[in-house]
């Protein structure tokens, strides 16, 4: 199967490809990147630059390599920066998702597109996957109209929608968990929102999901997020816990607060996966474990690799 993934240095391919290696799975993968800057690999998986997604040019590399299925896990994924830059955000998790969906029908590719539960208003979270979206801020506003794209296509389309996600070893990245124990590290305070509810997700476990999808058809839209519902503050506390730093330097604040003069957050969001459980047999590694194990990553320096 020939598969490309666009977004080659996000999270989400780099636990994708490092777990692709170590099944030895023998999908002929390609990645795209926006820019060019280092790495210039992932896990062995050289990556093709399309300036800013260009989309003549991506359109090009499209037809001449005909996949048979497209990945897209490129977006502006932080929230603040798409409320203040919005031509952006809708080139890169709109326009980007429109020229993917062009690509896919010409050439009867399938479609995996990664979505969020920022789709949803968070008055009544975790959410199922035919409850309502109504999106609070401009990234979910984005998130859902590629959905929409990607739902009147026409074509054989799969939306995963994720929760917040952790846990990534590749250095390249941000993650909420090497920002705070990095600021910890340093003795600052970290102010951290006490009443926005998720049910984060070990990034491993999401990309375990993308696997199940690739292998399967299924298409519509499913679910997967982590085993425990909490807020960002509690899931924080009990990092720091088990890695044996003071909680003292956490600053529980209300987001009424932490967010005035930034875009809104839904306060009650996250997902329910039961869709994702009885079609892949989709079951999230216990918190606790899924913290230990990142924990492993940070202190050892490890890649990843070892731990699974
Ligand atoms: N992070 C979360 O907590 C979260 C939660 C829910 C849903 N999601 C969704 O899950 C998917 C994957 O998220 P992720 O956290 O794995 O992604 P990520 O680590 O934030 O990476 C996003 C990728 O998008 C590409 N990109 C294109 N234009 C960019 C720009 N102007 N600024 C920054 N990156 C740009 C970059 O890839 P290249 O360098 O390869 O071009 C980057 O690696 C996205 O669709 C996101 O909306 C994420």
């Amino acid at each position: 199967m020939r598969v490309l993934v666009v977004g080659a240095r996000s999270k989400t391919t780099e636990a994708l490809l490092r777990q692709l290696r170590r099944r030895g799975v023998a999908w002929d993968v390609r990645l795209i990147s926006h820019r060019r800057e280092e790495p210039m690999q992932v896990h062995g998986y050289p990556i093709y630059v399309i300036p800013n997604y260009a989309r003549q040019p991506l359109k090009n590399l499209c037809f001449s390599w005909e996949p048979d299925v497209i990945v897209n896990t490129a977006a502006l994924t932080d929230v603040d920066a798409c409320e203040r830059n919005r031509e952006l955000a809708w080139q890169r998790n709109v326009e980007l998702v429109a020229t993917l969906v062009g690509v896919c029908r010409v050439l009867g590719a399938r479609l995996l597109q990664v979505s969020s539960d920022y789709v949803f208003d968070g008055s009544k979270g975790p959410y199922a996957e035919h409850e309502c979206p109504r999106p609070i801020n401009y990234y979910g506003k984005t998130k859902l109209a590629a959905e929409n794209l990607c739902q009147t296509a026409l074509l054989s389309v799969l939306i995963v929608r994720t929760t917040h996600i952790y846990g990534t070893p590749a250095p390249w990245c941000h993650d909420i968990l090497r920002w705070a124990f990095r600021k910890a590290r340093r003795r600052e305070r970290i102010s951290v929102a006490c009443d926005v509810y998720t049910n984060p997700i070990l990034v491993d476990d999401l990309a375990q999901a993308l696997i199940c999808a690739l292998q399967g058809q299924h298409e519509g839209i499913i679910h997967v997020g982590g085993d425990l519902w909490e807020s960002r503050y509690d899931f924080l506390r009990r990092a720091f816990e088990l890695a044996g730093l003071s909680i003292d330097l956490l600053e529980p604040v209300p987001a009424s607060e932490l967010y005035r003069n930034r875009a809104p957050r839904p306060r009650y969001a996250g997902l329910r996966y039961s869709r994702a459980e009885s079609l892949w047999g989709f079951a999230p590694t216990p918190h606790t474990e899924a913290l230990l194990r990142v924990l492993q990553r940070t202190y050892s320096g490890d890649s990843g690799d070892s731990t699974e």
